[in-house]
């Protein structure tokens, strides 16, 4: 009987084209395109932005990559947000070996480098909910990579904190070398500027795994099982109730000790804010709806 040759294993730093492997938050396709040039193949590559297609014209070479991509067989979905990513109607029965997210960012208003601006939460936010999701999405033995700046105020965000909170382990910490990924071009991703590199410093790649004695002890102790941090998607939570026109995040808190809800779609829960009997402000942050 005639036995089918194993396909030649390809391997691009730590991705083998033996991998299912998961990219979110691609800028223009170059670093997913480095790795299927490596492979000279994509059938095992699933990348997204959460850039529409049409919003992609912002970046020059996009067009060009994503074809590229697709004719080495890539899955290519645009609008896919890291926040509600496990519910995506293509990817909820799909599991990966790795999943990569490089540089994530959360888009930024005035000066890049104010540093008031650059702490926000929003990006600690941003990543939190990533490693929810991912979490969920991982082959056995699967891992999750980050590449991330290591200077302040990048290192602040201590990704390995918010992963903890996910019950996921860092396993190690590599110097990421953009050398390493031929065609690769690191993009800003928002603002006038936003297919203009920014610059890389420092970085390296955090690889991150599920720790399931973390989560069978969580389960024990009834800690948590999801992310607790604020919200930072407004154009996402629909307002069930009083809360004013202007909602954002955090919700504005109403007068009196009636309480507002916030209906987050992407996490499929609801919070409630307001004031306790005594007027001060309370973020009950109870989750009524899973
Ligand atoms: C600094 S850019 C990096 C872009 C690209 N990964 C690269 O390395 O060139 C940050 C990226 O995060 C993406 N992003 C921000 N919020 C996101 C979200 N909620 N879901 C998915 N991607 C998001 C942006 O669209 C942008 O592409």
């Amino acid at each position: 009987m005639a036995t089918r040759e194993p396909m030649n294993e390809k391997w691009i730093t730590h991705y083998s084209s033996n991998h299912q492997i998961l990219l979110v938050g691609e800028g223009d396709f170059s670093f997913s395109l480095s790795l299927a040039n490596a492979f000279a193949s994509a059938s095992n590559i699933c990348a997204t932005s959460l850039d529409s297609y049409d919003d992609l014209k912002k970046y020059k070479n996009a067009a060009s990559n994503l074809e590229k991509l697709s004719r080495l067989g890539a899955t290519l979905l645009h609008r896919v947000n890291v926040a509600t990513m496990k519910l995506h109607p293509v990817l909820a029965n799909r599991k990966f070996d790795r999943i990569i997210f490089n540089f994530p960012h959360a888009g930024f208003k005035g000066k890049e480098d104010n540093p008031d601006m650059i702490g926000y939460r929003k990006h600690r936010d941003l990543v939190q909910h990533f490693f929810w999701n991912a979490r969920r999405m991982l082959r056995v033995d699967g891992e999750i990579h980050v590449n991330h700046k290591t200077g302040p105020p990048y290192c602040l965000w201590n990704l390995k904190e918010l992963a903890d909170a996910s019950f996921l382990a860092l396993i190690q910490c590599v110097d990421f070398n953009i050398e390493d990924y031929p065609g690769y071009r690191n993009k800003r991703g928002d603002g006038p500027n936003c297919d203009a590199p920014f610059r890389l410093g420092k970085s390296c790649t955090l690889k991150f795994g599920v720790c399931p004695r973390a989560e069978k002890a969580a389960k024990a102790t009834r800690r948590p099982m999801q992310p607790t941090s604020g919200f930072n998607y407004p154009q996402r939570n629909l307002v069930v109730n009083h809360i004013p026109s202007n909602h954002g995040w955090p919700p504005t808190i109403p007068s009196g000790n009636q309480f507002s809800e916030v209906l987050d779609r992407n996490l499929l829960l609801v919070r409630k804010y307001g004031r306790d009997s005594n007027g001060v402000e309370t973020n009950r942050g109870r989750i009524l709806r899973l």
